[in-house]
Formats: structure tokens, C-alpha cells, sequence
């Protein structure tokens, strides 16, 4: 299965811009499952819930016709992050799109920073579905720092997750090889880079788009340049959660020593 990334640096709050340029990174790909960073639409640093409202869209609204177009020429899926807006409530959502339409959706459940002033937290829960015969799982940016989810997904049987990401600090491209070893899965982090200055604030995204494999390997890893990059992975490695002949790391989880709560 051929499964990438796109890295570029969005403008803040116009989405045709934004359209426009995923349109041309994506103009002669090959690929089977593409991931595009946390809120590409938008941009990141909303000032208000006014704003965000003006900007936040339906699940299905005009990014989703605006991908779905992309996937059914390329006939390449993609998952992308977007502003949600659902009864007058806010999330820093995620979809996963196919040729016939939508399959997941999932609302981050660890908000960064600021992000709790504008976004209710998500109620999605981490959740696995199937595509091509393969089980991926979605996150967004600041839930990799939550071993939990991580794990959760892994645990019901996610091969493939894929994060979307607008990372300011710069620990995560380090910790999902961690996260990969520790889950034997693979991790796909799409990341924006570059600059948002809003209202005097300055955020500077750190690129390190990458994918990693569930021996810990980077099979792909970029700076700061936009771009698109794809690797050929095979996702039944992903099933096996040996480390050696006598450490299967799932069946030898200790839960009777766990904290649980
Ligand atoms: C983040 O969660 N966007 C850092």
C-alpha cells in the first residue's frame, strides 16, 4: 500500500488558497491513502470563538466536496484536519475520505495550549476502521503525548494510524518511534511548517512530517519544505505484535498490575 504525507504552510483563513494548493502538490500523485496536516484549511490560530465560527464547517461541508473532488481524480484517499462545527460547538476534527465518500471521522481529544477556549473537547473516542483491507486509526497533533491513545488504537487493531498534526514543540517526530516499537504499528504524522503570526502571537510549526514503521524505522522524514512523500509499506506487518519467540508484546501486557480508574 502506497501511504504518505503533504506538508505545506497554510494561510490563515483562506481556505481557497488553501484548496488551490493541495490541489497542486496532489496534481501527479501515486498514491493509496494520503494524510494532510491538522485544521489545512484554516490555519491554526484562531483569536476567538467568532472567528473559528466563521470559519468551521460541517463534517460534510465545503472541504469535504472540495477533497472528495480530489479523491475521485487521484482516486487516492485522504484524511485531513478541519474546524467542525456541530449544533454551535466547535472541534479540531478529522475525516477520512475514499473514492465513495466518508468513512471516519474523529474529534481530538487532547486540546493544546489555547485550543480549550474556542474547541470543546472530542467525544468521538479513538476508533478503527477499514480501508483497502486495512486497519487505520486517526489522531491529531497533541493526543500523541497521551500513550493512551496510541495504545488504544493499536489495541483494537489499528495498522496504519495517522496523525495530523500542527506541532510547536519538538518532542513527538522522536516519541512515535517509540509509540511505533511500543504498538508494532505503522505511524503516519503529517505536519504543517512554517509561521502563523495572529493578532501579535507568533507560532512557528515545526515540519517533520514522517512516517515510521513498527520496527521504529523512519522510512520518511522532511524538514520544513512543503511537499509530498509516499512509501510503499506493507500494513500485515503490523499484525505481528512479536518482538521475539518468547515476548509477544500484546499477550504479555500485565493488566493485573495496571493502574486503572
Ligand atoms: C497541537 O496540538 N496542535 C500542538
Amino acid at each position: 500500500m502506497r501511504v504518505g504525507f503533504v506538508q505545506f504552510n497554510p494561510s490563515f483563513g483562506n481556505k481557497k488558497a488553501n484548496f488551490k494548493t493541495v490541489e497542486n502538490m496532489l496534481q501527479s500523485v501515486n498514491a493509496d491513502v494520503l494524510l494532510l496536516p491538522e485544521l489545512f484549511n484554516t490555519g491554526y490560530a484562531f483569536l476567538d470563538k467568532k472567528e473559528l465560527g466563521e470559519l468551521a464547517e460541517p463534517v460534510q461541508g465545503d472541504t469535504y466536496h472540495f477533497i472528495h473532488d480530489v479523491v475521485k481524480s487521484t482516486k487516492c484517499a485522504i484524511a485531513y484536519g478541519f474546524a467542525e462545527r456541530s449544533d454551535n460547538l466547535y472541534y479540531n476534527s478529522m475525516s477520512f475520505i475514499t473514492p465513495s465518500g466518508l468513512i471516519a471521522s474523529y474529534r481530538k481529544s487532547h486540546l493544546f495550549f489555547e485550543e480549550r477556549f474556542i474547541f470543546q473537547p472530542g467525544d468521538t473516542g479513538f476508533n478503527v476502521f477499514e480501508y483497502e483491507h486495512v486497519k487505520f486509526g486517526m489522531m491529531i497533533c497533541w493526543d500523541w503525548i497521551y500513550p493512551e491513545a496510541m495504545r488504544t488504537l493499536a489495541l483494537k487493531g489499528a495498522q496504519v494510524v495517522l496523525q495530523a498534526a500542527n506541532l510547536v514543540t519538538p518532542y513527538c517526530p522522536d516519541a512515535m518511534v517509540t509509540r511505533a516499537v511500543e504498538n508494532r504499528l505503522f505511524i503516519v504524522t503529517a505536519d504543517r511548517a512554517g509561521d502563523e503570526t495572529r493578532d501579535g502571537k507568533n507560532y512557528h510549526f515545526i515540519g517533520m512530517s514522517q512516517v515510521v514503521a513498527p520496527n521504529g524505522k523512519i522510512l520518511e522524514r522532511v524538514s520544513e519544505e512543503p511537499c509530498v512523500k509516499v512509501v510503499e509499506l506493507n500494513p500485515a506487518t503490523a499484525l505481528d505484535k512479536k518482538m521475539n519467540a518468547h515476548n509477544d508484546l500484546f499477550v504479555d501486557r500485565r493488566q493485573d498490575l495496571y493502574f486503572r480508574y
